[in-house]
């Protein structure tokens, strides 16, 4: 697994899941892989679009994904499921994701630290064919209380884990 992509899966103003995501960025970066770095407000098709309808946006998202060895998700939970941001971005593609290890870093505001939007990004990833890592990075009380070391050592089982899911 030479190149990693990760996503900040949130364009909300002012977000809290970006300061995660540096963190990811830094620690997987920091273990010798190339890190592709998506920050979804760069990614907002406004309305579901697939490569059928061939616009360039979809055609560049296709690209990263190509290049990617493996994808970690660092999303927020909200109303306990996956930004409908990220929905629409997945859903531009199928088969381009067949076989790719995945990693989920959860990130709420409160003491569940996003395990309930784990589960449904779970079911989406799996209906695209992505290999799931089982473990994930639940990060709660995030305007409080971010225990970087804590992250990293729990990113370390999940990239563990992602290498293992590498066909
Ligand atoms: C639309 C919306 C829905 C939310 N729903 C939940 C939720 O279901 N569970 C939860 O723990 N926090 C929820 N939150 C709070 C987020 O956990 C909080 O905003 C946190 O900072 C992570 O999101 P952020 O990256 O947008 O800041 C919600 C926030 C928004 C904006």
């Amino acid at each position: 697994m030479n190149t990693i992509t990760i996503i900040l899966s949130t364009a909300r103003d002012n977000n809290f899941t970006s300061r995660i995501a540096d963190i990811v960025r830094a620690h997987v970066a920091g273990k010798g892989f190339d890190v592709q770095f998506v920050d979804i407000k760069d990614f907002l098709f406004g309305k579901t679009m697939t490569l059928a309808d061939n616009p360039k946006e979809v055609a560049l998202w296709a690209e990263i994904v190509a290049k990617s060895d493996g994808v970690i998700f660092v999303a927020p939970e909200y109303n306990h499921t996956y930004p409908g941001e990220l929905k629409i971005l997945l859903d531009s593609l199928t088969q381009e994701y067949a076989g790719k290890p995945a990693g989920i870093v959860s990130v709420s505001a409160g003491d569940y630290a996003g395990v309930r939007m784990v589960d449904a990004l779970k079911i989406l990833l799996h209906t695209l064919g992505f290999r799931l890592a089982n473990r994930s990075v639940n990060v709660g009380n995030v305007q409080t209380d971010i225990n970087e070391g804590r992250i990293t050592k729990h990113l370390n089982t999940v990239l563990e884990e992602m290498k293992d899911l590498q066909k």
